[in-house]
């Protein structure tokens, strides 16, 4: 088979890595791709958002599956497209892709279909959020409805906080885009406690099968302190969900989004992501994502031992009902490298220096994020930078791996957090 695969980040090189290695991949090719997915595919500099010219490029190249990463795409509808024009492609529609791209429609969509999650009020003017603040009081979330970048959630801790949240996103001081929802909207939300997990399943639009989970650091220091990120590290499985949990989140969340996205004549294919807080009463979602996870793919691609591209093809072919997928049991973990001043303002072009070397340690698996090649050299082109991954027999083995391999990498313009899996190697200690 011929695959395109559209995305540029770390993610999109975990999933070149798994699909380079099937014995049914002819070609792969990666639009924009990096200087790491250059090692797995060919890349090509295709504007992923002209979607005639995707289309053009497929004909010519004679592509059997495309394969989307990021969310961007996917609410703009390049599956609709492509597969309009009679290619099949990897993900969701547009129409469904709203679980990601509208938080309202996901909140209401869980509303109407007992699903576990915050509770909540849509607004689309200052004054009544207000109100509704300051009749629940803080602790209190205060969400963008589109598209943000991450940077649309605001955990207010107080009532002012919350109430500037507020005027920042009505005044419009983040970038929103419309792609998924009504202009201008903000949802708030009832704080939840617990901790969070990330929880992935493949769908093909009627069967919905789990895949594995993980677990992320979202903020950029050390103790999780400092601003959220897109993720700083992750491991995967998520020590707080168990064979008894999974099924819960399946039977409680991920089943019932799928038979009504079904029956609204969305039916939802590609890979769901539960962003799930696990309280002291179940599992409670907190958001979706429309896509595999970034940091988390690099983790799952190094512990999935079946071949990935069957896997993409059943989702899309609605051919999931008896389809398994076999995974390896020992953990494995991420340490993301991102250039000094992530996720704010931060140079481009620095050379980085012993990824050979690194890359040589047992159990470890580079994966670029934000790279360029400049003949032999490798440039930093990005915030997030490089997924140092490894897989070991205990999340604390995995970890000394990645920071084994991240000592050997000469870049003095990186940084990056050092306690990655901490939670976990806690639990390992003193298991509970
Ligand atoms: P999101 O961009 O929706 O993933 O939200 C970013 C982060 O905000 C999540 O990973 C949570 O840590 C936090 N968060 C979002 N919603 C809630 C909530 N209702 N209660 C507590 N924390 C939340
Ligand atoms: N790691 C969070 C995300 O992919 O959205």
């Amino acid at each position: 088979m011929n695959i395109l695969l559209l995305g540029s980040g770390g993610r999109e090189h975990a999933l070149a890595w798994k699909m380079a290695a099937s014995p049914l991949t002819d070609r792969l090719i990666c639009a924009p791709g990096n200087a790491g997915i250059a090692k797995e595919a060919e890349c090509v500099a295709l504007d992923v958002a002209d979607h005639a010219a995707v289309i053009a490029f497929c004909r010519t190249n004679r592509i059997d599956l495309v394969v989307v990463g990021p969310e961007a795409p996917l609410c703009a509808g390049i599956v609709d497209d492509l597969e309009a024009a009679g290619i099949k492609a990897f993900g969701p529609t547009k129409a469904a892709a709203r679980l990601e791209g509208s938080k309202g429609f996901t909140k209401d969509l869980c509303r109407a279909n007992g699903i576990p999650t915050a509770a909540y009020g849509r607004f689309t003017a200052a004054e009544p959020a207000k109100a509704y603040l300051r009749a629940r009081g803080a602790p209190i979330v205060v969400k963008a409805d589109g598209l943000a970048a991450g940077k649309g959630v605001v955990v207010a801790q107080s009532l002012a906080e919350a109430e500037a949240a507020v005027d920042m996103m009505f005044g419009g001081g983040i970038p929103v885009s419309n792609l998924g929802g009504a202009g201008g909207e903000v949802v708030i939300e009832e704080f939840l406690a617990g901790e969070e997990a990330s929880f992935f399943a493949l769908c093909d639009g009627d069967t919905a099968i789990a895949l594995t989970t993980a677990q992320d650091h979202k903020r950029a220091f050390d103790g999780d302190r400092g601003p959220n990120t897109g993720g700083m590290g992750a491991y995967s499985p998520a020590p707080n969900i168990d064979d008894a949990m999974s099924a819960r989140v399946m039977a409680e969340i991920v089943t019932p989004t799928l038979r009504a996205m079904k029956a609204m004549g969305a039916p939802y294919k590609g890979v769901l992501y539960a962003g799930l807080m696990i309280a002291a009463d179940g599992p409670k979602l907190i958001e979706y994502n429309a896509r595999f996870g970034d940091p988390e793919t690099q983790v799952l691609m190094l512990r999935l031992m079946s071949d990935l591209v069957p896997a993409l093809l059943a989702s899309r072919d609605g051919q999931l009902k008896s389809f398994d997928l076999r995974w390896y049991p020992d953990p494995a973990l991420t340490v993301v490298m991102a250039a000094k001043g992530y996720p704010g303002r931060y140079e481009r072009g620095s050379v980085i220096e012993g990824l050979d070397a690194a890359a040589k340690v047992e159990g470890v698996e580079i994966f670029h994020a934000g790279t360029k090649a400049d003949g032999t050299r490798i440039l930093a082109n990005g915030g997030r930078v490089l997924d140092v991954s490894a897989i070991g027999r205990t999340v604390r083995q995995a970890q000394a791996r990645a920071y084994e391999a991240i000592s050997r990498i000469k870049w003095p313009e990186g940084f990056y957090r050092h306690d990655i899996g901490w939670r976990a190697v806690e639990r390992e200690k003193s298991p509970r």
